[in-house]
């Protein structure tokens, strides 16, 4: 089994040109395989709202929400860098609340970073007091969907020359700020690129080129499992929706006409004395 990657790692991987695997994850089974699988870090996103728990966007994440599928995460996967996603309200009030609550992610739920969206100067202001109180925090910016009300719904971002200027500066204000790393979501590669040209620490993309250190997906997406809505950046690497969709049809028309389960081999056997005795005893 790999050793857990350290923030060392990652950097390192990222001075050299390796590129980190990240894929988000909600559950123990999930984050199981893709332990086996060998990906870099684990996301525990706020997409969960989405993905699991059938929500139209992510505001009503909460933080116990989180720490249930946190911990879920670091059982599933003891040896993988996990970081916790900081849903809608953890963060936005003040930078006690911000430290409280990512304070609960390292300490209760065991992740190893929170990541908090936004770049505007309180999220500057938290991810100073997050780092400062000796947490990793991992920035977030592009498309981020707390922010989907300001932005008009959760669409591409970076894609005007000032707008994309506007990300490049946040990029560097935030790694000022004490960041780790950073997320870009939803911007044009050239837009990923410059900020990772000009970056100090790892920078990963989902939906934002191939340029950066690493890349993200939600692994519900790309395995074809969430179908709700996909976004232009997914490939899919497999059909798990079509899978259990096959088992799940085919188990109702076993069921159904009583195919299951009639076959020794899927039920337990009894003691044919016992069977007799049993027969006995019912007849009263
Ligand atoms: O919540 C999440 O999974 C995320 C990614 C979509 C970037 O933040």
């Amino acid at each position: 089994m790999a050793k857990k990657k350290t923030i060392l790692d990652l950097r390192r991987m990222a001075a050299e040109g390796e590129k980190i695997v990240y894929l988000t994850g909600y559950d123990y089974l999930t984050a199981k395989y893709e332990e086996r699988a060998g990906v870099d870090m684990i996301l525990v996103g706020d997409s969960l709202g989405n993905v699991v728990l059938g929500y139209d966007t992510t505001y009503p994440v909460t933080m116990e929400d989180m720490l249930i599928h946190c911990k879920a995460v670091r059982r599933g996967a003891p040896n993988t860098f996990i970081v916790g996603d900081m849903p809608f309200m953890s963060y936005q009030v003040s930078d006690e609340e911000a430290v409280r609550n990512a304070g609960l992610f390292c300490k209760e739920a065991r992740m190893d970073c929170v990541k908090l969206e936004g770049m505007t100067d309180a999220c500057l202001s938290r991810i100073k007091a997050i780092n400062d109180a000796g947490m990793l925090v991992m920035g977030h910016i592009g498309l981020t969907p707390q922010f989907g009300a300001q932005m008009g719904g959760n669409r591409a971002q970076g894609k005007s020359c000032e707008a994309a200027m506007k990300l490049v500066e946040a990029a560097k204000k935030i790694e000022e700020a004490g960041a780790c790393a950073i997320l870009v979501e939803g911007v044009p590669a050239v837009v990923g690129k410059a900020i990772t040209e000009r970056a100090g620490i790892p920078i990963l993309g989902i939906g934002a080129g191939s340029y950066t250190h690493g890349q993200l997906l939600i692994y519900a997406d790309m395995v074809g499992y969430f179908d709700d809505f996909t976004p232009k950046f997914v490939k899919k690497y497999g059909n798990v929706g079509g899978e259990l969709l096959k088992a799940f049809t085919s188990y109702c028309e076993e069921v159904r006409s009583g195919a299951f389960p009639v076959d020794a081999e899927h039920t337990y056997k009894i003691d044919p004395a016992e069977a007799e005795a049993l027969e006995k005893a019912l007849q009263g």
